[in-house]
């Protein structure tokens, strides 16, 4: 946790979301900032109460936008193919993003709006328990590890759980990014079976 205001925040979110889904309920209505207002549905994420792989994107697109749900347009049919070269199925993992509604024109979320949102990810990490949290891309390895840099940090571990990846849009955009992406798919995958 980074500030005081982001723990009181989390707190109190945490005396009501017992559970993943009352959690999920409370994105979904969700009015803390300006980004509700151009939504059509919030996307809290998906997969089961205790995935031992979490996945954190950075925000909604279009198509996640209209149907709620996390990685399902383009970005989302890549990072389906690389989890299966990587044997990993996507229903036993849990995915999400730094922020739960789409940013105007897919923009980048600001920094008030990742502020705003960053309780609704803790408590998703810590409700999960995952053995390994996956930060896709730039805006996931900043909110959790305040790092930046994610050529240079990709495939390593810090603080015991948090793997730095690629996020898929990039993969999509450089398609040499692919082998280290799934690469760093089936590391996260070994470690979570070595800790089973
Ligand atoms: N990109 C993200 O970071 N999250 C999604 O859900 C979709 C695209």
């Amino acid at each position: 946790m980074r500030s005081d205001q982001s723990s009181e925040r989390k707190e109190g979110m945490q005396k009501t979301a017992e559970s993943l889904s009352s959690l999920a309920e409370e994105i979904r209505s969700c009015t803390r900032c300006p980004l509700a207002q151009g939504r059509t549905k919030a996307v809290p994420g998906e997969g089961p109460d205790r995935a031992e792989i979490l996945f954190v994107g950075e925000a909604p697109g279009r198509d996640e936008d209209l149907t709620g749900r996390p990685f399902v347009g383009r970005a989302g049919s890549i990072l389906d193919r690389c989890l299966d070269e990587a044997g990993i199925d996507r229903s036993v993992v849990f995915i999400t993003s730094v922020v739960k509604c789409r940013p105007p024109g897919n923009r980048r979320p600001k920094k008030d709006e990742v502020e705003m949102c960053r309780p609704y990810l803790e408590s998703q990490i810590e409700l999960v328990q995952p053995k390994v949290v996956c930060l896709m891309g730039n805006a996931a390895t900043r909110v959790v590890l305040d790092m930046e840099g994610v050529t240079e940090l990709r495939g390593k571990v810090f603080r015991e759980i948090f793997l730095v990846t690629f996020h898929p849009a990039a993969v999509l955009r450089n398609r040499n990014l692919k082998e280290a992406f799934v690469s760093d798919l089936l590391a996260a995958r070994k470690k979570a079976e070595e800790e089973r």
